[in-house]
């Protein structure tokens, strides 16, 4: 690669693995700083330094230093001091920079406790943006691209729009707004303007401010060079009225600066064949025993009898109104006639954990559940399964149904977002050319969810076939290489958008 062509990236988002992770975010921002690497990108990741990373395992810990560099920053009126730790990523060229600052960060939680965000989140992440600014300064980054990963980094493309324009440093930065998941947006009331440190003016329809509220991920979107969401199916659904929460017509008015990059997944990290948390590993040249023996464990684990022949499927999520936990409550009784299995783990709403909860003391050889985060359960559900239930009221990507793919378990899925993108529905036609992974339904209806199970449970009683199926996903290159590639793509689009910009205003 020439060093021309060599891009100077920062990554900034409020999650990453192994140090913090809530959802999704956290594997992506990780897994794409890893593969920009590969391809031969300068790439440095900016997270929070929170208290999850001080709980992580002994052996999961990656070792942090002190930069010693300091900075404060003036948050209505009041000074707050942060620092910034680092380290870097094993086996790889990756560097990551974690902005301390203990009151903010130092908690139990990430965003929310008992089911409510943390009352000063406008501060903690307005803080952590600007951070990101200051320390992109201090450290002499000189980022060609800042790219963004949900509100609460939106502050950050406006930063680079107003104060930070121009500044040594910047002189060539561009910004590129990746929407994980257009539900949250970081709004607060409009006192907190000034936390933002971004002139009054822009507390305007047109930029920060959404029906009366500031809005951190509006501001993002009207700001950035580029947008990204993380599926093209979702890219169209956030210029609907549905699936746009707000900001449709905003979206829709920059169509031409939005690009639909479906996620891969961490192919070193989900891999049956030498995932550390299985008891045996397996591939697509040879499935058994080592799924059969994986199923067993998973049974032994969550308390179900140990049969073979039972179809088992498997749930891991956030536990909460998108995942479509209300639309299995609605059917459980009709899905539980069948001979079936279900495995669930999760946390989130008191009221699905709940449900699940006495579903699983009503039956208690069919259903099991595991409230609580469990990295490694996560990845036995994966490869225990025979299926993975993911009936999404909305689904910007999903990994879950990817990392189900490739471990040989069978998604059900609404068509949706990224589930519509990554499942290829099992009926003859695909059948026949070879290409069906698993099974979709359209409407969100608990009658078609139903529906879909049992044509799975169907399937199933066809071992010949389900294996079939189960080859036909695992075949699949759900690699983050060829995601990576187009987000290259559109840095260099945001580069040439901004340079435009610079010449526009100089006119
Ligand atoms: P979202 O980001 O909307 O929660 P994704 O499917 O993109 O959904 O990603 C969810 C990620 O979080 C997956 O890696 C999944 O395995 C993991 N996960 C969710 N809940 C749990 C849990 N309770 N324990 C372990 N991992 C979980
Ligand atoms: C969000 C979405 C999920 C997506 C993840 C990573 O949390 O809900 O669909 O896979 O972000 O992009």
């Amino acid at each position: 690669m020439l060093s021309s062509d060599r891009l100077r990236i920062v990554l900034a988002a409020s999650e990453a693995v192994p140090f913090s992770k809530t959802g999704g975010l956290a594997d992506v921002s990780m897994a794409l700083a890893k593969s920009l690497d590969t391809l031969g990108h300068s790439v440095t990741v900016i997270v929070p330094d929170y208290r999850q990373l001080r709980l992580s395992k002994q052996e999961q810990r990656p070792d942090v230093a002190d930069t010693e560099l300091r900075f404060s920053l003036s948050m209505n009126g009041r000074y707050v001091t942060g620092g910034v730790n680092w380290t870097m990523l094993p086996d790889s060229g990756v560097k990551v920079l974690l902005v301390s600052q203990p009151d903010y960060f130092d908690r139990p939680q990430l965003y929310m406790e008992d089911g409510q965000g943390y009352v000063d989140n406008c501060a903690r992440f307005c803080f952590f943006s600007r951070a990101v600014m200051e320390v992109c300064q201090q450290m002499v980054l000189r980022p060609d691209i800042i790219h963004c990963n949900d509100w609460q980094t939106g502050l950050i493309p406006a930063l680079l729009h107003s104060q930070f324009a121009g500044r040594p440093g910047f002189e060539n930065a561009a910004s590129v707004m990746t929407l994980h998941n257009m539900a949250f947006q970081g709004r607060f009331w409009s006192p907190d303007m000034p936390l933002t440190d971004m002139d009054g003016s822009y507390f305007n329809m047109h930029h920060m401010e959404s029906w009366g509220d500031l809005n951190l991920l509006k501001t993002g979107i009207s700001f950035a060079d580029q947008i990204t969401t993380v599926s093209p199916t979702y890219a169209r659904e956030v210029c609907t009225a549905e699936g746009g929460e707000g900001l449709d017509a905003l979206l829709s008015y920059r169509r031409k600066d939005l690009t639909g990059i479906l996620n891969g997944i961490d192919t070193a990290i989900w891999n049956p064949e030498s995932d550390p948390f299985l008891p045996a590993s397996y591939s697509v040249q040879e499935i058994n025993p080592g799924k059969a023996v994986c199923k067993s464990a998973l049974q032994e684990r969550m308390g179900l009898p140990q049969r073979d022949r039972v179809p088992l499927f498997g749930m891991v999520s956030r536990m909460s109104d998108q995942k479509g936990f209300d639309l299995l409550a609605e059917c459980a009784s009709r899905l539980l006639f069948d001979d079936i299995q279900i495995a669930f783990l999760g946390t989130g709403d008191a009221r699905y954990e709940d449900y699940l909860q006495h579903l699983a003391h009503e039956h208690p050889s069919r259903v099991a559940v595991y409230i609580g985060f469990d990295e490694g359960l996560a990845h036995q559900i994966e490869a225990g399964a025979d299926g993975f239930l993911m009936p999404s009221r909305f689904e910007p990507c999903g990994l879950n149904q990817m990392y189900s793919l490739r471990y040989g378990t069978l998604p059900i899925v609404r068509r949706i977002g990224g589930l519509a993108d990554s499942v290829v529905n099992v009926d003859p036609e695909t059948l026949r050319a070879g290409v069906a992974t698993g099974f979709v339904f359209d409407d969100y209806s608990s009658t078609q969810l139903a529906e879909t199970v049992e044509r799975a449970v169907e399937l199933y009683r066809q071992p010949n076939v389900w294996e079939q199926v189960i080859k036909n996903g695992m075949s699949a290159d759900w690699s983050w290489q060829n995601s990576a590639r187009q987000y290259v793509e559109t840095y260099r689009r945001a580069i040439e958008r901004r340079h435009d910009r610079a010449a526009d205003n100089r006119q």
